[in-house]
């Protein structure tokens, strides 16, 4: 095999170093088709980064499923001893495609399994519960998490004017504030699906479910100066450690167990099942195990196989499917549409995205499609000339729940003990130990302390207090005063009177 340059159409190129010129000094001939093809290429080599979640990394590797629930799910790939192959990207929320991986953040935890049925998505995070229960929040919620407009700067003042103007958010503000918002390495972290999902068996009994993947390397953070400090040596840390580790055949793994709620329990149940700003205590429905993930092969190209890669919630495989969690329906369009934009129309053909079974759809066409059916096959269904029809049988009526109502807009059902702060309280108080809390306290005050509006600190402690009025009066005197009072997001300092 030669090892001569050509161009993207094969031909051999006579030099990588110098354009084509009318003499040495010369104007560049705009008959140098190579370099015009070089600077083109060039110019196109980014798609758009990830709207949120844009800084990741990730490997391959296989889900292996060592216990039986096939008495809950008829998944194929949750049946006992088999094997699929899986890719998962983690990553960061808020920062873009270049910003330090120890950022204080949710993780994402975002899993394509291969399956023998088509692929399955998992596209979770490292915590169980979320900062809002309504989808129609998270293009706000985002926001007020990245830049201002005017200066590009990120704002603390905006960041808890949102949290606080929403205190279904004081769970997962508690949990981020905590140790876990910082973890030492994507390895040394657990996974959660987070929203409910339901599982179906193959009677077509129905559960809602929860997953956990725990980490089997043990739990790891940092503390708030030693990220800082990587911050500002290794932005690239944890996609190093990731690849590293691979790279040594140190694979990491993670065991998977569910929760299982009957299908009937979710209309009694003390807190909303479906309210994602909400755990079900795992005394209520504890751990059922179901097997381990390992992380055994780095992607050979990052472009190719990691940001083409397209992660959709609404990705689902028979005996599994969606509930009724408001966060998890608004999902189910946002992706595919993301990727559509993102990546392209026919993001599902690339070789990450592309499932190892055959697809038998009747999309067609479309920006760079390359794979058709044979001629013979119709384009059209329903028709007479054996092209492939749906099969109720094959996937049915899985994806159903019981309702009916009005269409309307409201806050979803109210269960007895559904309160925003009552489990951010249970989380500081039973099961942070007294370091925790103590570390849960200064990183609060720290974050707090770039808040500059006084108004908006008052609702900030008014917000602590409710979770916990212990936790409340401490964040007070640990925070120092405002050494430039402002007014306003754009930064017009207050009167000196305040
Ligand atoms: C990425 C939307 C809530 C986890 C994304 C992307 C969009 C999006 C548009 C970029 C997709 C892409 O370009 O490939 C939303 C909306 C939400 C929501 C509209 C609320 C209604 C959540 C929640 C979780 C989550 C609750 C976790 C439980 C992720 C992860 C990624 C992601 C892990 C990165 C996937 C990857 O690695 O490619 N989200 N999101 N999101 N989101 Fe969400």
């Amino acid at each position: 095999m030669t090892n001569h340059t050509t161009t993207n159409s094969g031909a051999p190129v006579g030099s990588d170093q110098h354009s084509q010129s009318v003499g040495a000094d010369g104007a560049i001939a705009l008959t140098d088709h190579y370099l015009v093809e070089k600077l083109a290429q060039f110019n196109r080599e980014r798609v758009p980064e990830r709207v949120v979640h844009a800084k990741g990394g990730g490997a391959f590797g296989t889900f292996t499923t060592t216990n039986d629930v096939s008495m809950y799910t008829r998944a194929a790939l949750f049946q006992p001893g088999v094997e699929t192959e899986l890719l998962t990207r983690f990553s960061s929320v808020a920062g873009e495609l270049g910003s330090p991986d120890t950022w204080r953040d949710p993780r994402g935890f975002a899993i394509k399994f291969y399956t023998s049925e088509g692929n399955y998505d998992l596209v979770g995070n490292n915590t169980p519960v979320f900062f809002i229960k309504d989808g129609i929040k998270f293009p706000d919620f985002i926001r007020s998490q990245k830049r201002l407009p005017g200066s590009h700067l990120r704002d603390h003042n905006m960041q808890w004017d949102f949290w606080t103007l929403q205190p279904e958010s004081a769970h997962q503000v508690t949990w981020l504030m905590g140790d876990r918002g910082l973890p030492s390495s994507w390895r040394h972290m657990d996974g959660f699906g987070s929203h409910t999902y339901q599982w179906i068996n193959a009677e077509g009994e129905r559960f809602w479910v929860k997953y956990h993947f725990r980490t089997a390397q043990g739990h790891d953070t940092l503390t708030q100066a030693q990220a800082d400090q990587i911050a500002g040596e290794d932005a690239d840390f944890h996609i190093r450690d990731l690849h590293e580790a691979i790279d040594a055949g140190n694979f990491p793994s993670w065991d998977l167990s569910v929760q299982v709620m009957p299908y009937a329990d979710a209309a009694e149940y003390r807190f909303n099942p479906f309210d994602l700003t909400k755990v079900w205590p795992k005394s209520d429905y504890p751990l059922i195990p179901v097997g381990r993930m390992t992380l055994d092969r780095n992607p050979g190209n990052y472009f190719a196989e990691i940001e083409q890669a397209t992660f959709a919630p609404s990705n689902f495989v028979p005996g599994i499917a969606a509930s009724p969690d408001k966060m998890l329906q608004a999902r189910i369009f946002s992706y595919a549409d993301a990727h559509r934009y993102r990546v392209g129309t026919n993001h599902a053909e690339l070789p990450v995205n592309r499932p190892h079974t055959e697809t038998n759809s009747y999309s067609k066409d479309g920006a760079m499609r390359h794979g058709y059916r044979s001629p013979e096959q119709p384009v059209y269904a329903p028709n007479s000339f054996g092209g492939p029809h749906a099969d109720a049988a094959a996937h049915g009526d899985d994806r159903g729940w019981q309702n009916d109502g009005e269409l309307i807009r409201a806050a979803a059902t109210l269960h007895p003990e559904d309160d925003d702060f009552v489990q951010a309280r249970t989380l500081v108080n039973e099961v942070l130990d007294d370091a925790a809390r103590d570390r849960l306290v200064s990183n609060i005050a720290g974050h707090v302390s770039k808040v500059t509006i006084p108004e908006l600190r008052e609702r900030v402690l008014l917000y602590w207090s409710n979770v916990d009025v212990v936790l409340g009066r401490r964040v007070a005197e640990a925070l120092p005063p405002i050494a430039e009072p402002r007014t306003s997001l754009v930064g017009e300092p207050a009167p000196a009177s305040r």
